[in-house]
């Protein structure tokens, strides 16, 4: 029987300004203070700046807040980078690495990848491993390689992961699968890609943490999720949740998914 908890993330990239998110921060107060029984984890990835207000905002709320990126150091001269020390002052709870956009538009090795996990987890941040295949890369039949070369690199530098429930329950940390082909460009993966890959994926952690850590790790999908399609995702035996970009943006879809997913 899964356990494993429904997440759905909204990842904002680098949109909203201060009102918006705290305009849609007011909209996910509504949902309660204890999400009612069934409904989805709900998290949200605002830019940077906006961590510390939103966090306040739903302080008595089940949501979540986490940051898109982290430095792997926990203080020093680094102008313009943010460690994970400061995020967790400012409320963040999780934390996105390597994100294809980061390691696209930032060179984002999977050794400074590891680093930033490494990084969170010191500080107490949980988290959120993105990997994903490019669309050059599926053509090419090269997903599975890419997708355990990407775990692999990450397991071998990240001696704290551990897929086992916390202590409390609690998650320790979680997996997206995030093809690049998908992401932003209104060409979503199929129940049955999206399953594929996340059932290779589970194997792959299997192989390395165990069975146990496996079945209890959350695997979350992203790449152009919406109202329309998150359902037939979620169904999916090994999607246990979703990283959400564009239709994040806008509370009423946002809030919409967040209905459709909930058992
Ligand atoms: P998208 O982005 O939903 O806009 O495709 C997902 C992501 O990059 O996390």
């Amino acid at each position: 029987m899964n356990s494993r908890p429904t997440i759905l993330a909204g990842n904002w990239k680098m949109n909203l300004r201060r009102a918006d998110a705290s305009a849609f921060a007011d909209q996910l107060r509504a949902l309660g203070p204890k999400a009612a029984q069934g409904a989805p984890m709900v998290m949200l990835f605002p830019s940077a700046p906006f961590i510390s207000s939103l966090s306040d905002q739903l302080r008595h709320t089940e949501v979540l807040v986490g940051a898109q990126d982290l430095h792997p150091e926990s203080s020093g001269a680094h102008t313009g980078d943010v460690s994970a020390e400061q995020l967790k002052s400012a409320g963040a709870t999780w934390a996105l690495c390597g994100h294809s956009e980061r390691r696209h538009d930032h060179n984002e090795s999977c050794e400074l990848v590891a680093a930033k996990v490494n990084a969170a987890l010191a500080s107490g941040l949980l988290p959120m491993v993105c990997v994903g295949e490019t669309l050059e890369q599926r053509e090419a039949e090269a997903t599975e390689s890419v997708l355990a070369e990407q775990v692999s690199a990450m397991l071998g530098a990240c001696a704290g992961l551990s897929a086992e429930p916390a202590a409390d329950g609690g998650l320790t940390w979680a997996l997206a699968y995030e093809p690049v082909w998908a992401i932003g460009t209104g060409l979503t993966a199929t129940p049955e890609i999206a399953q594929q890959a996340h059932g290779f994926l589970r194997q792959q952690i299997a192989a390395t943490l165990g069975e146990g850590a496996a079945r209890a790790l959350p695997l979350l999908y992203g790449g152009s999720a919406k109202p329309s399609n998150c359902e037939s995702l979620i169904a999916q035996a090994d999607v246990d949740g979703l990283l959400i970009g564009g239709a994040s943006l806008d509370s009423v879809s946002f809030l919409d998914m967040i209905r459709r997913c909930g058992s």
